[in-house]
């Protein structure tokens, strides 16, 4: 089973998109049962709140289903993901100096568009003072590097389908 855990600042708005595009391309994939997936904040601004609106919408509109509730980034994170995916260079940084302070200082944690997409950015642009083309904005993003991050995890770890 391959743990990933999808990571930005509030946990309402890009990690959960995140998680619900990856969960429909393994379901696509037929390999559902390969996987778990969960997202989660480095902040502690929305714990226990449902996703941003303009999230939901954005899900439905290219039907994805969202299941979660907000969640702060945890000591247990560090031990049962593998990959551990932050959406932008502060939420990395944040990621960096939690490892080292919960005891797991070797984890390598990962910039999710180091996945590589058609763009230069390394950043998956925090959506949340955008309008709903924002939403739509990192939809895209997140799609291709998404795509990208599931493939190479297929060759790397021989799975198939
Ligand atoms: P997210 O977006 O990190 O993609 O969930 C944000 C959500 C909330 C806030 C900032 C970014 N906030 O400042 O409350």
């Amino acid at each position: 089973m391959i743990r990933v855990l999808f990571v930005c600042l509030g946990n309402i708005c890009r990690s959960p998109l995140a998680e619900a595009i990856f969960n429909k391309k393994i379901e696509v994939a037929g390999m559902r049962n390969q996987f778990e997936s969960d997202s989660a904040g480095t902040s502690d601004f929305h714990i226990g709140e449902l996703p941003d609106e303009r999230t939901l919408s954005c899900a439905k509109s290219h039907e994805l289903s969202i299941h979660h509730r907000g969640r702060q980034v945890n000591r247990t994170d560090f031990r049962d993901f593998q990959y551990i995916l932050a959406m932008d260079e502060n939420n990395l940084n944040v990621l960096e100096q939690l490892k080292e302070q919960f005891g797991f200082p070797k984890k390598e944690i990962y910039l999710i568009r180091n996945f590589k997409d058609h763009t230069k950015s390394l950043s998956v642009p925090d959506p949340y003072y955008g309008g709903e083309e924002a939403f739509e904005e990192i939809y895209k993003i997140l799609d291709e590097v998404i795509e990208n991050f599931l493939n190479q995890v297929i060759v790397s770890h021989q799975l198939y389908v």
